[in-house]
């Protein structure tokens, strides 16, 4: 054959080679399509046709229920009828109550796979339409993160609004914290909460998109398991109490003690308001106090206010004794807690543009298992800041700092320069 009717044949083949390929792929988005296996925002009506949203096949009650499933796409997530909901909550019964917050009641129940959850039912949930609430809860399910609560599913029914959650055994922070007899929360505990949580946080400020402002960073939002993993839950709840029609806040949410300054007398809400409240977290681990404590002296109620000079005097003189929590004992690493210390102070900045941003706080975080700047000192074997450890720290300090004056302003770029060092310094990035 000559070479010409060679490459002849050769071009024929390549053409019905590409034009069986672009058949085969219109065919399956033909049918994407006819199965509503989409990835955009069409979504079914729950309301009229209960549907499983996803390819998880959990048991979803009656017969009749099964034959309307269909492969709807929604992250992982699934539709519950009410009926659904109240069975495996014993009829939201008070023995199943986990926990009351600012937009609902927290019910344990258990799916008849096996799985525990935990059934938030919003307040006054008829205030969004029901497309809102789908579109909110199509963005949220998607977002899957090891230090973020998984969305399971949701529920609407008629002025009914509920969300499914993966639940978490080991309660909250705030309870491990603050909870009557409980045991001192260990130092090393501390620091894996800190750095988790950061990195939950982080992720939903920088990876998604669009991205999620949580706006009600506090201990009791932060879920930990058995090993003290945390877990941030809640994300994503402000949007889905937003007004359907404005998609405006009309009123601040967050809790009392974590609002930043900014936010508070303005509603200005960045991302940079979940750093602050998230510096407020950084307070209650590194003190132990709750962020407002009516039993605290007059002035001195205010975590965040009681603390501020305190971290300027740790930062500037390297005593840090009256602001750490008593409890600990002197069961703490020394270089760690300043550089929570440090963390802390950054985070509850006046001015929210010289707040580091959560990608920031936790490399720093991040660093405190990485990099060893104790010099071998146990921790409680040491006295505290001695010459050696001190005169680590404020080298570490200098160059992260590119100056002396480091004490009272974090600048942006004095925190940019120290993600910077502590990169090169060996640390895990982001
Ligand atoms: N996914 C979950 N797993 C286990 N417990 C949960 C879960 N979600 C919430 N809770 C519990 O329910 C409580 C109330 O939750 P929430 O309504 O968010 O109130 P809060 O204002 O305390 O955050 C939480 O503090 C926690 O103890
Ligand atoms: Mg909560």
């Amino acid at each position: 054959m000559s070479s010409s009717a060679k490459a002849g044949i050769g071009v024929v083949v390549a053409i019905l080679v590409l034009s069986l390929v672009g058949a085969a792929f219109w065919y399956k988005k033909k049918r994407r399509r006819a199965t509503g296996y989409h990835a955009g925002f069409v979504m079914p009506s729950p309301a009229s046709s209960p549907q499983v949203l996803g390819k998880t096949n959990y048991s979803a009650g009656s017969p009749d229920y099964k034959e309307t499933m269909s492969e709807f796409s929604m992250g992982n997530c699934r539709f519950f009828t009410y009926e659904e909901l109240h069975q495996i909550t014993n009829g939201f019964a008070a023995k199943n109550l986990l926990g009351e917050g600012g937009f609902g009641s927290v019910y344990k129940g258990c799916l008849a796979d096996g799985r525990e959850v935990a059934v938030k039912k919003l307040k006054g949930g008829g205030g969004q339409g029901e497309r809102e609430f789908q579109a909110e809860v199509e963005i949220i399910s998607r977002v899957h993160h090891r230090h973020l609560v998984s969305l399971v599913g949701y529920c609407i029914s008629e002025d009914q609004r509920l969300l499914v959650y993966d639940f978490v055994p080991n309660d909250t922070l705030h309870h491990h914290l603050h909870g009557r007899g409980m045991p001192v929360l260990e130092w090393s505990a501390r620091v894996k909460i800190a750095a988790g949580s950061a990195r939950g946080i982080a992720y939903l400020h920088e990876d998604c998109h669009p991205r999620i402002i949580h706006r009600d960073i506090k201990s009791s939002n932060i879920l930990l398991d058995n090993n003290f993993e945390a877990q941030v839950a809640d994300f994503g709840l402000a949007r889905l109490a937003m007004d359907a029609v404005t998609h405006v806040t009309t009123r601040v949410m967050g809790t009392f003690g974590y609002l930043a300054p900014e936010y508070a007398s303005s509603g200005k809400l960045t991302e940079r308001s979940d750093v602050f409240s998230f510096g407020v977290v950084l307070l209650e681990l590194i003190t132990g106090r709750k962020p407002v404590d009516a039993s605290k002296p007059l002035g001195d109620e205010s975590l965040v206010e009681w603390a501020r000079p305190l971290l300027t005097e740790a930062i500037e003189t390297g005593n840090v004794g009256e602001l750490i929590d008593s409890r600990l004992d002197k069961n703490f690493n020394e270089a760690e807690m300043f550089r929570m210390i440090e963390a802390a102070a950054a985070c509850i900045r006046h001015s929210a543009s010289r707040r580091p941003r959560m990608s920031q706080v936790v490399r720093v975080l991040d660093s405190l298992a990485d990099v060893d700047l104790s010099n071998g000192i146990q921790p409680g074997k040491s006295e505290m800041f001695n010459v050696a450890n001190t005169a680590e720290i404020r080298l570490f300090q200098r160059m992260a700092f590119g100056s002396q004056d480091f004490t009272t302003d974090f600048t942006q770029s004095s925190w940019d320069s120290r993600s910077r060092d502590i990169d090169a310094s060996g640390s895990r990035p982001l």
